[in-house]
């Protein structure tokens, strides 16, 4: 076991994710765990990781230096590596320069760090962060800089600890996972077999001992996270298990549909379709708010589900595909929030299940890999991720029936085009957005004044992090003209070049 202690960076559960990738059996916890229970579960690693707060702070989180001396090999991630410094009589300090993005660190050849085990001498990797060590506690060198953080990497003479300033656990950092196999399979020396079965088995597992015979529903939207879910779950209570669909007005099109054909016919599920169109865009009215919008769909959800169950007896429990990422992002006891993900953040205080969710530490690449395993068919495993308040947050601003029709159907000539490119299955989302703004074209002779259309297409492993992707231009010429041909609403069309961080992948 791998002890990752949690300060709240984004990043966190990433770090998990890639102890996982190297088969070793990886958990998350609080900063309040006790020398105790650290020494309980020995570990044969310990992570500090990376946070957003600053050590020297009234409410800084902290770890017992007894730490040091357990004889356990640690790493301290950013934040992590400031409390390593912190506790230990180093000097940690606001820094006027925020260090942010890919930066070229230049690894100290001569100390021979295990860490940095078949790396070059010069690095690219994640920087973020503001405070920076300036000074670090005595028995403990230098093993990395940067130009603007001298001490971008430190370790004890004699002890296996250890900190660096980046962040290994991102893909921004090129050779991220080097840095993590060598403190996890050389310094830990751990050679797990965890695998996606395993997982399998331990779900089963814990879902059959929190449920026993009771019933429990499944929120089912299709989309690949639900879908995994409900699978998982019928896997482990077959028919005590029933999920439901809801049409909430904001799904692209033909969505309905294919739920109901795959799903209901397909696999041998207890599937109930409701349609809740009116009820959503009631609530929905005069609200531009993306974090209000958000809300209220996460609560008309609840809501339906909770008039859904009450017409069937004795179900106890609600199932959902919220993956890790999407608690994340809504903040966490350590972690910032970003923004309110509808199957988080938006559930509402009077709510009358118990939840389960099975996949809350996975990412989504684990999630497909999941539904790959538990047998469903590669088409439906490899759609790409739709958010559940859907379309309603890829229309900026207030939510109407006028505005949806145009984000649908650009939507859908979106998606052909992409499909007929070929291209559907190496991007990762693409997705069409209509920002609240107007502009003045010309068609044939005359003066037009209508909606821009934003095309959103990202490559990304696991959301957390994406580019841009770089579709041809001849593509986005296909999918510009006929966006503006086949609607009369639409005179114009942009391409969004960010990444994430700094954007986001939805604009809300
Ligand atoms: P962002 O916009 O946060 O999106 O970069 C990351 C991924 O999450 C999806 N997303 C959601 N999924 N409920 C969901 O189930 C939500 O509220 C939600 N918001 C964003 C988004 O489509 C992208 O794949």
């Amino acid at each position: 076991l791998i002890l990752v202690i949690d300060y709240g960076s984004q990043y966190n559960q990433l770090i998990t994710r890639r102890i996982r990738d190297l088969g070793v059996y990886s958990e998350l916890h609080n900063p309040s765990i006790t020398l105790e229970e650290i020494k309980e579960l020995n570990p044969q690693g310990i992570i500090l990781s990376g946070g957003p707060r600053s050590v020297y702070a009234d409410n800084a989180w902290t770890v017992d230096p007894g730490v040091f001396d357990l004889d356990i090999p640690v790493l301290g991630i950013c934040y992590g590596m400031q409390l390593i410094t912190h506790l230990n009589g180093g000097e940690v300090i606001a820094s006027n320069e925020r260090e942010f993005g890919a930066t070229n660190i230049t690894l100290d050849s001569e100390v021979e760090s295990p860490l940095f085990k078949g790396l070059n001498e010069v690095e690219t990797v994640l920087m973020s962060h503001s405070d920076k060590v300036t000074r670090i506690p005595e028995d403990y060198i230098k093993i990395a800089e940067t130009s603007n953080c001298q001490y971008a990497g430190i370790q004890h003479r004699d002890k296996d600890i250890y900190g660096v300033q980046f962040h290994p656990e991102s893909k921004h950092t090129e050779n991220g996972d080097t840095f993590i196999k060598n403190f996890i399979r050389d310094i830990c020396e751990c050679h797990g077999e965890w695998t996606m079965d395993n997982f399998i088995d331990i779900e089963i597992e814990k879902i059959r001992e929190t449920v026993g015979d009771r019933k429990v529903l499944c929120a089912m939207s299709g989309g690949v996270d639900s879908s995994v879910t409900a699978v998982l779950m019928h896997r482990a209570i077959g028919d005590n298990l029933t999920c439901i669909f809801v049409d909430h007005g904001l799904l692209r099109k033909g969505e309905a549909e294919m739920v109901m054909e795959h799903f209901g016919e397909g696999f041998n599920m207890n599937i109930i379709k409701v349609d809740a169109k009116d009820r959503f865009m009631n609530k929905l009215k005069g609200v531009s708010d993306p974090e209000q919008k958000r809300k209220i769909i996460g609560n008309e959800f609840i809501y339906v589900f909770d008039d859904e169950a009450s017409k069937l007896e004795d179900v106890d429990f609600l199932a959902q595909g919220t993956l890790y990422t999407d608690i994340i992002e809504s903040g966490t006891e350590t972690a910032t929030t970003i923004k309110s993900h509808h199957n988080v953040g938006g559930l509402p205080e009077d709510m009358q299940f118990k939840l389960l969710e099975p996949l809350n530490t996975l990412f989504k690449d684990e999630v497909r890999e999941l539904g790959i395993e538990l047998g469903i068919p590669e088409h439906l495993v490899w759609r790409q991720p739709f958010p559940g308040p859907g379309l309603g947050i890829r229309i900026l601003g207030e939510i109407t029936e006028e505005k949806l029709e145009i984000v649908r159907e650009s939507d859908w000539i979106l998606r052909d085009e992409i499909a007929k490119a070929g291209l559907d299955r190496e991007i990762w989302q693409y997705f069409t957005v209509l920002p609240d703004i107007r502009s003045v074209g010309v068609m044939g002779d005359y003066r037009t004044y209508s909606h821009t259309i934003g095309i959103r297409a990202v490559t990304s492993i696991d959301g957390m992090t994406s580019e841009f992707a770089k579709i041809d231009w001849d593509v986005l010429e296909r999918i510009s003209k006929r966006l503006v041909n086949e609607s009369e609403q639409i005179n114009r069309v942009v391409y969004d070049i960010t990444s994430k961080p700094p954007a986001t992948i939805e604009w809300e």
